[in-house]
């Protein structure tokens, strides 16, 4: 499963890729807002940073609209994904957009249906958002399931994008079901290295190694 950083803080994605975590990057307006910066200067950073793709987002309502600041922020580089909404006119930007070669990430995915749509649109990206799911005590997990089974079907090559992931847990669901990519928050990923038993046992280890006196250096 590849591992995008859910983030538009770069210091952040910048710790994440020198360990090798980092296979792209999503954002979203309320990620650029939380930033604080300009959307094409922080976007840019980012892709100079990262190799792999780097969502930005559209935010007009009309597929014109879209389309026309799709154009816009694929200017950036040439690792850009212009994620459009799931709607109808996000659907019809999406077709165009992915027509023009384009990477395009569909998102505010919440039903099966949604995702067979985005993928007969061309997306490149599908964005199933499982916590805002969780929330409302609807099985986010069990979407991705159906989206898993409904693109192997059909041999769709549309790649599914957990997001909205909260919990390391959401990653091991994620990655059992077989979701290509997983957007995360960078909180996410490094929570998955921790385990109770391993500071349990590294902290006996520690206390046994002071008896005995030695040093390695
Ligand atoms: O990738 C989508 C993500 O940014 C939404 O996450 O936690 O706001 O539902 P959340």
């Amino acid at each position: 499963m590849k591992f995008f950083v859910d983030t538009a803080d770069v210091d952040a994605i910048r710790e994440l890729n020198d360990l090798g975590m980092v296979d792209g990057v999503t954002t979203n307006p309320s990620l650029i807002a939380k930033s604080g910066r300009d959307i094409k200067e922080v976007t840019a950073e980012i892709c100079e940073m990262v190799a792999g793709p780097v969502s930005a987002e559209t935010v007009a309502l009309d597929a014109e609209g879209m389309i026309a600041e799709g154009r816009e922020l694929a200017k950036i580089a040439e690792n850009i994904t212009i994620k459009v909404p799931l709607t109808w006119d996000g659907l019809k930007a999406c077709k165009v957009l992915s027509g023009e070669g384009r990477m395009v990430n569909v998102t505010l995915c919440f039903s099966a249906n949604q995702a067979l749509l985005a993928a007969k649109a061309g997306a490149t990206f599908i964005s199933p958002f499982i916590g805002r799911l969780d929330d409302l005590n609807l099985d986010g997990m069990e979407l991705i399931a159906e989206i898993r089974e409904i693109y192997d079907n059909y041999d769709f090559s549309t790649e599914i994008l957990a997001a909205s992931i909260r919990t390391a847990n959401h990653m091991k669901q994620a990655a059992l079901i077989g979701a290509d990519v997983a957007t995360a928050p960078p909180a996410v990923i490094k929570a998955m290295a921790s385990h109770v038993l391993t500071d349990k046992g590294l902290d006996a280890f520690l206390k046994d190694w002071e008896k005995t006196g030695q040093k390695i250096l």
